[in-house]
């Protein structure tokens, strides 16, 4: 068949982190977990099916891919071309104005973007939770970018009910994302291979058992734009994620000497009134969240940190769109 769509779609940055599946496979997570979608990032994807095609074809920002990063996208249009098996193979153009594999969840943005073109091109009409879903298949976090602003992933009870919702829109609360980036190198692991053996480390059930309090901690501040309640649940959330990183087998230490000295600046820039907090990824990078207010203030004050190569700043973002 024939069937072309584009998409676009943000990465977005949870203040409650996902880590580790229940079920690999399905990319069901051991725990729910809360992001904001980031307006300034995006990833435009264009899927086109094409009879003359044996295979599905893939360029991301100009350049053919092959090797696992093909695979695991193939793997994903199997997913669609069992809800449309008449759909066949398609060339998959994907464009990013944000670097790739450096912890800011590009893996997010891409599969929520695919999610919407692919299915679209295929000649489906799918409901937003069940684009979220489809895009869960693809990268666990990118059922997240799906829906509008603030959103949460629930923990569902399997395949059907594990999808994102909008907590709140993006116009309901105009916090700043403040990302400095540390390295822009590829990570040598990923947080699929992560997510896999996140059980190996003593603390992951724990992490897991608490998770829902949390949860209920996180949504509330969001609902009353809370930002000190943010700040204490998202940072607690994050450094238990890390702990089980670090303590997992193998063990994965994503942070650099640059990254604890950005986490002390923000907790002396918070004693001193500004209101910010720290949350990191599978990756070096510091996302420092703040209000609006406070953002030129903690801009200023991470300029003068040596040795952060950039900072992108952004604020909530959409949903993910068909163009
Ligand atoms: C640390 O969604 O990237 O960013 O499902 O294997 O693609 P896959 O994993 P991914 O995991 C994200 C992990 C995290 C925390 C988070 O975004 O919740």
């Amino acid at each position: 068949m024939t069937g072309t769509a584009t998409a676009i779609a943000h990465p977005n940055i949870a203040f409650i982190k996902y880590w580790g599946n229940r079920d690999d496979a399905l990319r069901l997570p051991a725990n729910g977990s809360i992001s904001m979608n980031l307006a300034e990032l995006h990833t435009q994807t264009s899927v086109s099916f094409r009879d003359d095609l044996r295979s599905d074809i893939l360029t991301i920002d100009g350049k053919e891919i092959s090797g696992a990063a093909l695979a695991r996208v193939k793997a994903f249009m199997d997913q669609v071309r069992r809800l449309a098996p008449d759909a066949g193979y398609a060339e998959i153009v994907s464009k990013n104005n944000f670097p790739i594999g450096v912890g800011i969840a590009s893996s997010a943005a891409a599969f929520s973007a695919l999610a919407l073109a692919a299915a679209r091109a295929a000649g489906l009409n799918l409901k937003e939770k069940e684009y979220s879903r489809l895009a869960r298949l693809g990268s666990g976090s990118a059922c997240r970018s799906v829906p509008d602003g603030f959103c949460e992933w629930n923990y569902g009870s399997g395949d059907e009910d594990s999808f994102a919702v909008s907590i709140s829109p993006a116009s309901h609360w105009g916090l700043i994302d403040l990302i400095a980036l540390i390295s822009d190198t590829h990570k040598k692991v990923g947080s699929s291979a992560g997510h896999v053996s996140a059980l190996t480390s003593p603390f992951q059930s724990e992490r897991i058992r608490t998770a829902p309090e949390r949860i209920a901690k996180c949504r509330q501040a969001i609902l009353e734009k809370d930002f000190k309640a943010l700040a204490e649940v998202s940072e607690q959330d994050m450094i238990m994620m890390h702990s089980v990183m670090m303590t997992q087998d193998p063990p994965l230490f994503y942070w650099e000497p640059l990254t604890i000295r950005v986490i002390k600046a923000v907790h002396e820039w918070r004693e001193e009134g500004l209101d910010c907090f720290a949350t990191i990824d599978a990756g070096p990078n510091v996302h420092v969240i703040c209000t609006a207010e406070a953002a030129p203030t903690v801009r200023e004050q991470l300029v003068k940190i040596k040795g952060i190569r950039e900072i992108l700043s952004s604020g909530p973002g959409g949903k993910a769109e068909l163009l």
